[in-house]
Order: structure tokens, then C-alpha cells, then sequence
């Protein structure tokens, strides 16, 4: 099998290419990255010395680009390159909309012109916008997106269901919710509060820190992944998720006690504009139907995690210095 893997020196592209490399050693993986504030080729270079394993650095936007990559045959693309961070998104929409619906084009556009066996759109529960306190996502609830961040991945979705109604292109649309682990970057909860709470710094909680999210261990996601890659049909959605609803609130309250730092560390901020109350996800098509589950405990997953952030506090500290720096201060009011 030969793969591209697009975005995979982002957070999950990384644990993606980290696990289907240890788990099909056969397959031959080729990752394109545009390197944003997001990428980090340090968190694959002990993958630099492996024969079927190489990077180079692009937009999938850019069909003159990409087209080598499908000329040279391909048989499938899983595509992660995205911009993926909703307050950014609040903030300035042009690079979701570049990236996420018209990248996603262009792939699809080449995937039309030189055939491949799968084409894998790494969606998100975000485009099915926001529950109340009762009931979960199913694959066939309505796409209402709230942010412009969501909007484009459901744009994105949307491109990929036409192309498989429309030229029968092998397209399979996964839809994961809130993912946490190893090399998210800390702009997002869970590893903004592991590595806030260890500085002493702040935990920014947006609103009544009552809203869900329903959070899965990034490595169960990989897995879910390779599972449709093997199993799954196409023109088929299948949602991804482990049944872990957490208020942010309690999150963070756990996460200091796994830290054995104070509560009163917690700050409420100003809510999100457009902020979601609750997401949930039921994944029984996938389990049934693929026979994926979970592999690990939301406790065990998030206890490994919160040591990982403390063993690679250079990791964390090099990327939170620099121009992160200016966003969260803009962000939080730290000027
Ligand atoms: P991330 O922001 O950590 O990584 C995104 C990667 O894409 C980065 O390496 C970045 O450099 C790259 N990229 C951005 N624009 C690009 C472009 N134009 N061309 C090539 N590369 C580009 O994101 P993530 O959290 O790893 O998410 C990966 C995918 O999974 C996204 O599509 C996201 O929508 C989806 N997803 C994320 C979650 C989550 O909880 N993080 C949950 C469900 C789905
Ligand atoms: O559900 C899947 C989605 O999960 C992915 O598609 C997105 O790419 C990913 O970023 C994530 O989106 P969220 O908006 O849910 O994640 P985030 O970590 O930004 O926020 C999680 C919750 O925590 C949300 O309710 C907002 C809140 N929050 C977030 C930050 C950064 C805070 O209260 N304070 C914060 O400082």
C-alpha cells in the first residue's frame, strides 16, 4: 500500500504516521505538510532514517504541486491538512476557507483525474453544531456548523459526498470528536491546561465552563482510521468516539488534581462567540459495522498524557515561545 498522508506533522497526522508505521511496516507513507504555526517536523524526525517514509513540505492547495503525488500512483490519501482551531477561526476565516474547503479540492480533483482505492476525509463531530442535554450524533443528523471553522470542514464534507455521488470516487468521510494526547498543540484545552497549571499560569475557562465535549484518546482515533482504511465502504460516514462527556469545568478541576496544582488557578473568560454547548458522539455504526472500540480508558489515556506533557517540557516550551506567544496574549488579554 502506498498512502499520503497530508498534515501528518500536525497533532494527529503525527500519531497517525508514528502508528500505521509501527503497525504496517509494509506500506509505504508519504506525508505532505504545509508546516504551519500547527507543524512540526521534530515530532517525526526518529522516522527520518526509514526507506518508506518520507516528507515534503507543500500546500494542498497548490495542484501543481500535489499532482506528482498522484501521477506517481497512489492507492489512498487521508487527508488531516487543515486549519483546525475554532477561536482562530472566529478570528480570521481566509485560511479555513483556502485550506480546508479549496485544498480539499484540489484534492479530490486530482484524486478524480488519477484514480486511487480510498480517499479518507478526516472530518469532525463539529459539523453536526450543537446538542442539548440530551441525545448523540448519528451519521445521519443534519450538518449545522456554527463556526467557520466547522463550516468549512462541512463544506469540505459536502465536496467529498459530490464526488462520490457524482464520479464515483471512493470517498469515506470520518467524524471524530474532541481528540487528546501526545503533540497536541497547547492551544487546545486539554494541553493548554496541562501546560498552563504546570507554569502556574491561568486556566482560561470560557463562559460557565459548562459546556461538553465528549473526548477520545488520539491513539483509539489512529486506530478507528486504519480500520476504515482496511474495512470501510465508499461514500460511507462513520463517526468516531469513545462515550467520554466532560463539562470543561470538571476537566480542568481534574486535570489540577492530577497535577496536585490549586483550583483556584481556574479563571472564567468570556465565552466563544458561536460556542457549541454539548457534542456526543455515537460511534455504534463503526463498531458494529468495522468492529472498532476504543482501546483505552478516558483516566488511563488522560493520566499518560498529563506525563507526557511533563517529560517533553522542551517540546512544549519551544513551540509556546515565538509567535504562539503573540496569539495568546492577544487572545487571553496577557498584553
Ligand atoms: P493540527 O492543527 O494539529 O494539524 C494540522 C496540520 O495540517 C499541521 O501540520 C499543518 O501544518 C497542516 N496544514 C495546514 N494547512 C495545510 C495546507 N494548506 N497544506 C498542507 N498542510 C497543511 O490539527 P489536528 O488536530 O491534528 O487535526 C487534524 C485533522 O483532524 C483536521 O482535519 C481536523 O479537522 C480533524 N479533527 C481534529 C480533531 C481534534 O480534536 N483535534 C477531532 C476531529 C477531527
Ligand atoms: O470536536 C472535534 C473538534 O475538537 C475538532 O474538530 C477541532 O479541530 C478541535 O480543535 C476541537 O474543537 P473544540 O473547539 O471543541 O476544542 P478546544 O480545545 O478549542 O475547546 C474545547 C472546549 O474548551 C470548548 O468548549 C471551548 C473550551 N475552551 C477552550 C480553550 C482553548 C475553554 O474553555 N478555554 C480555552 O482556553
Amino acid at each position: 500500500m502506498k498512502i499520503l498522508v497530508t498534515g501528518g506533522a500536525g497533532f494527529i497526522g503525527t500519531n497517525f504516521i508514528k502508528y500505521i508505521i509501527e503497525k504496517q511496516p509494509a506500506w509505504e507513507v508519504i506525508n505532505v505538510d504545509k508546516l504551519t504555526y500547527a507543524g512540526n517536523l521534530e515530532n517525526l524526525a526518529d522516522l527520518n532514517d526509514q526507506a518508506k517514509y518520507n516528507f515534503y513540505r507543500g500546500d494542498i492547495s497548490d495542484k501543481k504541486f500535489m499532482e506528482p503525488f498522484f501521477k506517481q500512483g497512489l492507492d489512498a490519501v487521508i487527508n488531516f491538512a487543515a486549519e483546525s482551531h475554532v477561536d482562530r477561526s472566529i478570528q480570521d476565516a481566509e485560511p479555513f476557507i483556502k485550506t480546508n474547503i479549496m485544498g480539499t479540492h484540489v484534492l479530490l480533483e486530482l484524486a478524480k483525474s488519477y484514480g486511487l482505492n480510498k480517499f479518507i476525509q478526516v472530518s469532525t463531530d463539529e459539523v453536526y453544531g450543537s446538542l442539548g442535554a440530551k441525545g448523540s450524533f448519528n451519521e445521519e443528523s443534519p450538518l449545522s456548523p456554527n463556526s467557520p471553522y466547522s463550516a468549512s470542514k462541512a463544506s469540505a464534507d459536502l465536496l467529498c459526498r459530490s464526488y462520490y455521488t457524482t464520479y464515483n470516487l471512493p470517498v469515506l468521510i470520518t467524524r471524530c470528536s474532541n481528540n487528546f494526547g501526545p503533540y497536541q498543540f497547547p492551544e487546545k484545552l486539554i494541553s493548554l491546561i496541562i501546560t498552563n497549571a504546570f507554569e502556574d499560569k491561568i486556566i482560561p475557562i470560557y463562559g460557565d465552563g459548562l459546556n461538553v465535549r465528549d473526548w477520545l484518546y488520539v491513539t483509539d482515533h489512529c486506530r478507528a482510521l486504519e480500520f476504515v482504511l482496511l474495512k470501510g465502504l465508499s461514500g460511507e460516514v462513520y463517526n468516531i468516539g469513545g462515550h467520554n462527556e466532560h463539562s470543561n469545568l470538571s476537566l480542568a478541576k481534574k486535570i489540577l488534581n492530577l497535577l496536585g496544582k490549586p483550583q483556584s488557578l481556574i479563571k472564567f473568560v468570556k465565552d466563544r462567540p458561536g460556542h457549541d454547548r454539548r457534542y456526543a458522539i455515537n460511534s455504534t455504526k463503526i463498531t458494529s459495522e468495522l468492529g472498532w472500540q476504543p482501546a483505552y480508558t478516558f483516566d488511563e489515556a488522560l493520566a499518560y498524557t498529563v506525563s507526557w506533557y511533563l517529560k517533553h517540557q522542551d517540546w512544549w516550551k519551544r513551540i509556546t515561545s515565538g509567535v504562539y506567544q503573540e496569539y495568546y496574549n492577544q487572545m487571553y488579554n496577557m498584553v
